[in-house]
């Protein structure tokens, strides 16, 4: 007696063996076709109950939901669609799942409903879809930089430092709320507190990241990342994973090439080895695609934007250039960008993102070259001491997916940077050591692992990549 699962047993021809299989039924129909599932496919077996041979109580706990073992053997099957089929010998009920009371029923929810219920959400097709996925472009990551000669750095999830200066943090602190210590200036006093100062859960592991890469040389990490922005858009978490890879001697253009070549190699990972979940993920899109007006919908299937992006160049633009283009461009006959662009060194709203790279380049863009004042204190400054070497990688339908830069590796420029914005270098000492000893040119870059979820699986919205989604108001789970 085998046990199998149904992604084997779809895929075998050995008809005629006996198989014992688990799992959580989907349908049952007309008292004789189970479809059962078991998570290692998007796809679910048939099983044929001989129902005159079962008793009317087992056949009555065959509901949508129940856990079930099956003992039976495998057939060719006769029906349309499926290959394979169990003709049922043996069941047992392993968990009853009441009909009455299961939220999860064999129809069509709204993505809302499922959000609700996000504890079974991922019984049904979509969801197993979009986190079967999920796990495979994580495993897909971790063997891109292995194969790379990177090593995988674990960077500490509390922290004293506020990495991207922006000062969106979690507090993590001991003390009572309702007792806080004050000190003579009136703010509160963590020399009490459990670490004797002031923490924070991670914004970013990057400043950490830098150090290993200067002793080890190549260095990635891959953790969660928490930022306390109140931002309630479909690309915003207050809890998401971030790959930041680090590289000594590595120069913006170094920079962009790994972004790039480190993309296009995961994707086409998932292209080869989620076949299944894609190809169900492409046809819901279709579906939905076509109940949307014709002028609104997408160009190119879920499958072909995935193929672009291995197959084409990303077009990479300085900021000064995209300025010009969105000063001189029509968003659509109509309409106008909600926010004018008018003068050099504003920060690009999303709009203009999407402009940049659905409708001008139609295709993914990478911005280099910003000005110094809207990006982070630690950028190398360029010459023109008014931009600085950063990058961010644009997709379509997503905007920024990828942050990173060239790191500002001479100590006196940096601690001037830091002055200028009342960054304490005394919080920081332990970053400026890498400047006196050793310093050298590195960079990096951060991606948002939901945002690259999101594209590889066609989702609209960011809570519907990450299991238990951390947002605004919302921490049910
Ligand atoms: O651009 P960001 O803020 O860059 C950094 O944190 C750098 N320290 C990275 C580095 O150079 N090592 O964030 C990087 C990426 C963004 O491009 C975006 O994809 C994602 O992280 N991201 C978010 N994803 C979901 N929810 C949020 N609130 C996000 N904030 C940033
Ligand atoms: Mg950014």
């Amino acid at each position: 007696m085998n046990k199998c699962t149904v992604a084997e047993l779809l895929s075998s021809n050995n008809f005629l063996q006996e198989v014992t299989i688990k799992g959580w039924v989907r349908t049952f129909r007309a008292n004789r076709f189970i479809a059962l599932n078991d998570g290692s496919t998007i796809n679910n077996i048939q099983c044929v109950v001989d129902f005159e041979n079962t008793s009317e109580a087992t056949l009555k706990r065959i509901t949508t939901g129940a856990a079930i073992s099956i003992k039976g053997t495998l057939t060719e099957s006769q029906g349309k669609g499926q290959s394979v089929e169990i003709q049922v010998n043996e069941i047992e009920i392993l968990g009853d799942s009441n009909p009455e009371e299961y939220p999860i029923q064999p129809k069509k929810h709204s993505f809302e409903f499922l959000r609700e219920n996000a504890h079974l959400r991922i019984r049904t097709n979509t969801f197993s879809a979009v986190m079967r996925v999920r796990s495979a472009l994580s495993f897909a990551i971790h063997k891109y930089f292995v194969e790379n000669g990177f090593y995988h750095f674990h960077a500490p999830i509390i922290t004293g430092s506020d990495a991207e200066g922006a000062g969106e943090m979690f507090q993590v602190s001991t003390l009572n709320p309702n007792k806080l210590p004050k000190n003579e200036t009136g703010t509160v006093d963590h020399s009490k507190d459990f670490f004797g100062k002031q923490t924070n859960l991670t914004v970013s592991g990057q400043l950490e990241a830098e150090t290993y890469a200067m002793a080890l040389g190549k260095v990635y990490t891959f953790g969660p990342t928490f930022r306390a922005e109140n931002s309630n858009t479909t690309r915003h978490l207050a809890e998401f994973w971030m790959i930041e890879p680090e590289v000594a001697f590595n120069n913006l253009d170094d920079n962009m090439d790994l972004a790039e070549d480190f993309i296009k190699s995961v994707i086409s990972d998932i292209l080869k080895n989620c076949k299944d979940d894609l190809a169900f993920l492409n046809d819901r899109l279709l579906q939905e695609e076509k109940s949307k007006p014709q002028n609104e919908r997408s160009e190119l299937s879920l499958l072909e934007k995935l193929n672009f992006v291995v197959e084409n160049n990303f077009k990479r633009v300085s900021y000064t250039e995209a300025i010009d283009i969105l000063r001189n461009c029509k968003p659509n006959k109509n309409k106008k960008f909600q926010y004018l662009i008018n003068e050099w060194g504003a920060d690009l709203q999303s709009e203009h993102e999407r402009y940049l790279v659905e409708k001008h380049f139609k295709c993914p863009v990478i911005l280099f070259d910003y000005p110094a004042n809207i990006k982070a204190f630690y950028m190398r400054l360029n010459e023109d001491g008014k931009t600085v070497r950063a990058m961010d990688v644009l997709f379509p339908g997503i905007g920024e997916i990828v942050g990173g830069s060239q790191r500002e590796e001479r100590l006196q420029v940096l601690q001037q940077k830091m002055k200028a914005l009342n960054i304490d270098e005394h919080e920081l000492w332990w970053y400026l050591d890498t400047r006196k000893f050793g310093t050298a040119v590195h960079s990096g870059f951060g991606l948002g692992f939901e945002r690259l979820v999101q594209y590889a699986t066609g989702m609209g919205n960011i809570r519907d990549v990450i299991p238990y989604p951390r947002t605004p108001q919302n921490a049910e789970f």
